[in-house]
């Protein structure tokens, strides 16, 4: 598990692909003074994600990476992250996968969120599949991440319970407003293991 050494807060990269409102929750968190990490940078695969603007408004470094070229690219990724002395890793709304070798690398030491009771509804287009399969419940996990797809060890979950008019959007919005408190809850029970 990770352990805190001294006082000294952990250096932690936020990966993310899109809105980045987990980045903000996180960002707010990481500056409580119990948080036991800094977030010191932000990657991406998509430039155009809006969760960027955070960056400047915090002043945390941004790093856009073209994933075209998979094996290149986390090479460059991985050196970006030593310069930036990084130890973890939160995977916030990523949308892509990463290759074992990366894992390997930061192994037990990168989280993921997904929207959905995990080990059930892995991969994309979750809220849809739950709704079609007629769920009474769904929710959020908080995960480590091993190289098989949404497969690692469960941190925590939150369970939401399905109205009768769910739609798609709404079950998004309402699962997403418990993922930005189980993501700070759950990096508090790494360091608490
Ligand atoms: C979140 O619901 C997150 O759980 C999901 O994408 C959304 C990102 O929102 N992640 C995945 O589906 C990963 N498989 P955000 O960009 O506003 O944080």
């Amino acid at each position: 598990m990770v352990k805190l050494t001294g006082y000294k807060k952990i250096k932690t990269a936020v990966f993310i692909s899109g809105n980045g409102s987990n980045l903000k929750s996180l960002i707010k968190f990481s500056k409580t003074r119990k948080s036991p990490i800094t977030i010191n940078l932000i990657i991406t695969n998509n430039p155009k994600a809006k969760g960027l603007k955070l960056s400047k408004i915090n002043k945390i470094k941004k790093k856009s990476f073209n994933f075209k070229k998979k094996n290149e690219i986390e090479n460059q990724m991985l050196s970006v992250l030593k310069k930036h002395e990084i130890k973890m890793i939160c995977l916030a709304g990523f949308m892509k996968i990463l290759s074992r070798n990366f894992i390997t690398k930061f192994s037990g030491k990168i989280l993921n969120i997904h929207p959905s009771l995990l080990p059930k509804y892995k991969g994309l287009n979750t809220h849809q599949r739950v709704l079609s399969n007629k769920e009474k419940y769904s929710g959020c996990t908080v995960h480590f991440v091993n190289s098989k797809l949404d497969s690692g060890k469960i941190i925590l979950q939150k369970k939401v319970k399905i109205t009768k008019n769910e739609t798609k959007n709404s079950l998004a919005k309402k699962i997403l407003k418990q993922e930005h408190k189980l993501y700070p809850r759950a990096i508090l029970k790494v360091f608490s293991l």
